[in-house]
């Protein structure tokens, strides 16, 4: 079947359609129901389905005559070492860790948090999990204790699995210090704290509380996959939202892991055997999706790599990783090549590396642009992919869907819908849009399987951001169009989430510590456009009356206390003092009207503004 008859089955068919797709992977129950509709109208995926996420992306392939083949690769540049797993090797440090992890006390529905850098341990950490029925929740390496901190009350995990340090580049980032700070800023306390020691840092244990990774793992005894029903959780996975407290996208067993065969299938057209490497980090939903579970379930080769695409050592690391290990399929943000083609315009680097094995290169986190693309696309000769998704959904909404055929790109657009998502672009009543004409992007429900199925312990919280804002559809915060050939065209979000260097963030969070900053009368943080990063976030900061602060200590101090309280990742560099700022006669800032400014695009100056000498004052000081 081509596309068009494909995505028309998934669409007007889709009990039959993920019937099938089901069918792909090895259940202990096979479900009898496929959709199922509850009374407060969520939709459950397989309801009646047993299965193990662990055993599917482990046991089932060693049974499936994957034993001797490798399933994970560390390579790891900032240490100079490379790890290689085998399935069966895989399999065996994953049984034993979750046996440890049960002596912990850890059983199904038991929620632990990993923060932990890009090491197996973080792999084996989160299998285990799986194996045991257990809900893991892990936090990006990169946010500070206070994030850390908040995420632990809001889980409650029994277990917090860490590891002695990170490692950025050259610098060591002791990460235990920040598991203490975090401890003791929230309510709640995990009964252990298992921590990974690794030879760059020592980490201090506390007695009875923090114990030992290799010394556990050793004494566990190797437990069997736990069957779990297709609606349990498999994972919680913090994602920013348009206030500062983050939101827990809960995501199923059985949904997730059909969704994650088939997405590797039809969107990455990887097949078992295949070398996958997903260049992103396990504490994002790509590393979630497309490091761990998505490659492994498949029976793919997996690659863990913990560098960057430049300065471990050089622009040609991407290169290097793809030759040495012959990777097939390569995912990775759009910024991730602009760092490269900034520091290798020609890529001369290139050509120090034989690529022939890399089929094509997939890219998304945040808009591809077209420069970025066609560089991409020059220097390598390979079919570059755009598809848009987010940590709510999983996997691709729009995609090239190369699995099924491959149809011709369009630069700047991410694709066309995804068999199973039902993409509509609605203007501001809620009515579809004519093609060219930009709206909100929704998704008609029910959403395909794998989406998130609530947000942890706020279902309401889940209505009101996802299915309230347009009945029957999923909102999904992004704006857009769609072509008169039905590409889909995505364009930024339409609210306060911003998208830096791939990662994505709150501006409301940041303005929420800007604005304890006590010379500090009131403040709006927007994303401000960026060659390198795509965006970063810059502070407009209106002083208190009699505030004195100079304007550049004020930034060094409002610059710390980012730092401090969400994280470098946050990458807020820039605090502007303002005179007034622009707001509707209802006293609400004027974002929009900020970012098209920050953006340099053409602005009508809103009628709630006497005086649009404070929007020109604001230009001249962004553009300075
Ligand atoms: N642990 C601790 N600190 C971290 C971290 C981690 N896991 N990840 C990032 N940081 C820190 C960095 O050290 C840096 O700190 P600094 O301000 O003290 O230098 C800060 O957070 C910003 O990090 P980053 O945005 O990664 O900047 P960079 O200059 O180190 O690298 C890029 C720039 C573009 C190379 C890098 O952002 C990149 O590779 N992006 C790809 C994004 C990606 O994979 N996204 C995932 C979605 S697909
Ligand atoms: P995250 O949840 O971190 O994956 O971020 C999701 C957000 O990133 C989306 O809502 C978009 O705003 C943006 N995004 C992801 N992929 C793309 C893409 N291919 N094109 C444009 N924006 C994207």
């Amino acid at each position: 079947m081509r596309y068009p008859e494909t995505y028309s089955a998934s669409i007007e068919q889709p009990e039959a359609f993920w019937r099938d797709k089901a069918s792909w992977i090895d259940w202990f129950e096979a479900p009898e129901t496929i959709l199922s509709r509850r009374a407060d109208g969520h939709h459950d995926w397989f309801p009646d389905g047993r299965l193990n996420t662990a055993d599917l992306a482990l046991d089932a392939q060693v049974r499936a005559g994957r034993g001797d083949q490798l399933a994970l690769i560390h390579d790891s540049p900032v240490t100079g070492t490379i790890q290689r797993f085998t399935y069966a090797e895989l399999t065996a440090r994953v049984a034993h860790f979750a046996g440890a992890l049960r002596d912990k006390g850890v059983g199904p529905g038991d929620r632990v948090i990993l923060y932990m850098p890009m090491i197996p341990e973080a792999v084996i950490g989160m299998l285990a999990c799986a194996r045991l029925g257990a809900i893991h929740s892990v936090v990006f390496g990169g946010f500070a204790a206070h994030e850390l901190a908040v995420r632990i009350d809001d889980a409650k995990p029994r277990v917090l699995l860490t590891a002695s340090c990170g490692i950025e580049v050259d610098r060591v980032i002791a990460y235990k210090p920040l598991v203490d700070a975090a401890l003791e800023e929230s309510v709640h306390q995990p009964e252990a704290c298992i921590v990974c020691a690794r030879p760059q840092a020592n980490a201090e244990l506390q007695a009875g509380r923090d114990f030992d990774w290799a010394g556990l793992e050793a004494a566990g005894q190797a437990v069997e996959p736990v069957p779990v029903r297709a609606t349990d959780p498999l994972y919680i996975l913090y994602t920013s939202g348009t206030t500062g407290k983050p939101k827990g996208v809960v995501r199923d067993n059985g949904g997730h892991a059909v969704a994650m065969r088939y997405s590797m299938a039809v969107v990455y057209d990887a097949s078992p055997g295949d070398v996958f490497w997903a260049a992103s980090d396990v504490g994002w939903v790509v590393g979630h999706s497309y490091i761990v579970y998505g490659p492994l379930i498949t029976g793919c080769t997996t690659i863990l790599y913990e560098g960057k695409p430049v300065k471990t050592p050089d622009a040609g690391a991407f290169w290097r990783v793809c030759a040495e290990h012959g990777v097939n399929v390569l995912f990775t943000a759009p910024t991730a090549f602009r760092a490269v083609r900034k520091e290798d315009p020609e890529a001369e680097e290139l050509s120090r590396y034989d690529i022939r094995c890399l089929k094509r290169i997939l890219l998304a986190g945040e808009r591809l642009d077209p420069t970025t693309h066609a560089w991409l696309s020059d220097k390598t000769g390979l079919p570059i992919l755009d598809h848009w998704w987010q940590t709510e959904t999983g996997w691709a909404i729009c995609c090239n869907p190369v699995g099924i055929e491959k149809l011709p790109t369009q630069p700047g657009s991410a694709g066309v819908p995804t068999p199973g998502f039902d993409v509509a672009i609605l203007d501001a009543s809620g009515q579809p849009a004519n093609p060219g004409e930009q709206g909100q992007v929704a998704v008609r429900l029910p959403l395909p399987p794998g989406c998130l199925t609530t947000i942890w312990g706020d279902d309401a919280r889940f209505r009101h951001a996802y299915l309230d804002p347009v009945p029957g559809y999923y909102y999904s915060g992004d704006g857009g169009y769609r072509d008169a050939q039905g590409n889909v065209f995505i364009m930024g979000r339409m609210d306060d989430v911003i998208n830096v260097a791939g990662h994505r963030l709150s501006t409301g969070e940041m303005e929420e510590v800007v604005a304890a900053h006590p010379a500090v009368a009131e403040c709006c943080v927007i994303g401000v456009r960026d060659e390198l990063r795509g965006q970063v976030p810059v502070g407009l900061v209106l002083l208190k009356d009699g505030a004195t602060i100079a304007a550049d200590d004020l930034e060094d101090a409002l610059v710390e206390m980012v730092r401090q309280r969400i994280g470098a990742v946050a990458c807020f560099q820039r605090a502007e003092i303002v005179e007034r700022l622009p707001k509707t006669r209802s006293g609400k800032i004027l974002r929009r009207v900020l970012r098209d400014i920050a953006d340099g695009e053409d602005y009508a100056v809103p009628s709630t503004i006497d005086d649009p000498g404070i929007l020109e004052d604001i230009e001249k000081r962004l553009h300075s």
